[in-house]
């Protein structure tokens, strides 16, 4: 019998100090679920004779093992808060479940030499690691981190995640899948939505034998007061051939999957059979998507005009600079909404381009630079590191385009594919803030056709069968770049897109003068002008 941590009800011990919340994303699991997780499972003992709970707090998933109609014959635990020992090692083990809770750090440990099995048979992995992404423990300072950040694991990982900022959760499948591989366990682990699809992207580059997977979706809010879209996620490896296919269940009690996740061509979809009828329209995006602009400076950036002209920063300050830095700007709330607005806000545009030395400004615009003067403490700030080593009062995202009269734009925070067609306010071109895409576009018109393609029925069809809804930023340029342009093109009527067409570039905010053009008579021509 080995040394065990408290559970529900079991020996006294220290609360928790607040922080671990924070930095071990203490979520502990309510045993109810824990039981109608292993009920999902089926007859555990009968499947799998061993099992190891990763991250086991208190122990919610041992006591509803150990109390298991089939039970296995062995549990370890591992958990690195060491105030969970405290008040001494309640008896977790019972006559038909030997169990041990070892207290160690799962992103250091190696799981081969850690646990010792004293028995043999199939493994299942079950439970619930912390819900906390590196980002956050940055900024807590903490130091539940992977242990180095150079380590194959995580570089590996982040190569194949492209972000630096991860979920712990996510390192730990990925250390569980490496150290555990020879082992053919079968991995059941409460995560957000997002962490089961970067898992199931890592297994497929990394080409590992994982079948029989299934996302089954659990009320994070109900059960853990969070708003954020997660499930238990199961992957069996195996030695076979691998299917990265993942069967998509609405609950953990539904007895049909709703879609079934699949990587094609390379990419993750949300529903392979519905992928297939729109697969014609994947293909390459002729123009640059391009994001909007990134300061970090908004309370002194944003200004809002207000109706006597007059422009008001963000701590309520009247602001008077050169008129000619000063540019009307749209952000991702102002795109989605079906009718917008007038453009009220404004945003201060320091550079051409993020080479563009600011120091030009003290003598080009003497008020600007008297006025950012006067808010230098808020740029020195800044934490990002795109800012480092550049000029004092650099943008990010900012470049000729910028400045381009009229625009195509989408919200990367929408969870439908609207776009939006753009023209000068004032005689300004529209800015775009970092949470947006757009493609410039020197007249109206190319604009408004270009808008029209993008929203047309069989546009809209793809971007529902290749986004991730429920992902944070759910359109990314990758995303973009992958509509077949010449596809829509030749799916659309062209009657029906011309009309649309006409209709959007009256809506055109600034544009000159209705449109003598019409629908442009070829795809290659239309291309040739929204490139020059
Ligand atoms: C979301 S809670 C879940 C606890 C338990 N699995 C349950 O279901 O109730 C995450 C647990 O992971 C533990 N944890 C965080 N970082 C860890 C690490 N580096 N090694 C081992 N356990 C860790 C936390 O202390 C916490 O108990």
């Amino acid at each position: 019998m080995g040394s065990t941590a408290g559970g529900p009800g079991a020996a006294p011990r220290a609360a928790p100090p607040p922080e671990s919340l924070e930095e071990y994303g203490d979520f502990p699991t309510p045993i109810e679920l824990a039981r109608d997780i292993l009920a999902t499972l089926g007859p555990i003992g009968t499947k799998w004779s061993r099992v190891l709970e990763p991250t086991c707090g208190d122990g919610a998933f041992i006591h509803a093992l150990t109390e298991h109609r089939y039970p296995p014959r062995e549990i370890v635990g591992i958990e690195v808060q060491g105030d969970r020992f405290v008040g001494g090692p309640p008896k977790l083990s019972t006559p038909r479940t030997d169990v041990t809770v070892l207290n160690a750090d799962i992103l250091r440990a190696d799981l081969r030499r850690l646990v010792k099995w004293k028995t043999k048979g199939p493994l299942l992995v079950v439970g619930n690691p912390p819900w906390v992404t590196t980002a956050e423990l940055a900024r807590l300072g903490a130091e539940n981190v992977p242990a180095k950040t150079n380590s194959r694991n995580l570089k590996g990982f982040e190569a194949i995640s492209g972000v630096s900022n991860f979920d712990l959760s996510e390192y730990i499948w990925v250390k569980l899948l490496r150290d555990l591989y020879p082992l053919s366990p079968s991995i059941a682990l409460l995560c957000k939505t997002s962490v089961a699809r970067n898992v199931v992207r890592y297994a497929q580059q990394e080409r590992l034998s994982v079948y029989d997977g299934s996302i089954r979706m659990i009320d994070a809010h109900m059960w853990f007061g969070v708003s954020v879209p997660a499930c238990l996620f199961t992957l069996h490896v195996g030695h076979g051939a691998p299917d990265y296919t993942i069967r998509v269940y609405d609950s953990l009690e539904a007895p049909l999957p709703s879609a079934i996740i699949g990587i094609v061509n390379g990419h993750l979809v949300p529903d392979v059979n519905r992928y297939q009828k729109v697969s014609s329209s994947e293909g390459t995006f002729p123009f640059e998507w391009r994001q909007g602009i990134k300061h970090d400076a908004a309370a002194a950036m944003e200004l809002v005009l207000d109706d006597s002209d007059r422009l008001f920063n963000r701590l309520g300050e009247e602001v008077d600079v050169e008129p000619e830095f000063v540019y009307p700007l749209l952000k991702s709330s102002d795109l989605g909404s079906e009718r917008p607005r007038d453009i009220q806000r404004r945003v201060i545009v320091t550079q051409h381009s993020p080479g563009d030395d600011t120091n030009r400004l003290r003598t080009e615009a003497p008020k600007l630079w008297s006025y950012l003067m006067g808010h230098k403490a808020l740029f020195d700030g800044r934490k990002s590191r795109i800012y480092l080593g550049g000029p004092p009062f650099g943008m990010f995202g900012v470049g000729p385009y910028s400045f381009s009269p009229c625009k195509v734009a989408i919200s990367g925070m929408y969870k439908k594919a609207i776009f939006r067609a753009l023209g000068q306010v004032d005689g300004r071109p529209v800015m775009l803030d970092d949470t947006c895409y757009f493609v410039p576009t020197q007249d109206p018109m190319s604009a408004a056709v270009l808008a029209a393609l993008l929203n047309s029925d069989p546009a809209l069809e793809f971007f529902e069968a290749v986004t991730f809804y429920d992902a944070k930023r759910p359109v990314t340029k990758g995303l973009l770049k992958r509509v077949d342009l010449r596809s829509l093109w030749d799916q659309v009527d062209p009657s029906t897109a011309a009309r649309r067409a006409a209709l959007l570039v009256p809506g055109l905010r600034g544009a000159a003068a209705p449109p003598k053009e019409r629908w442009p008579e070829d795809y290659g021509e239309f291309v040739r002008r929204v490139v020059s």
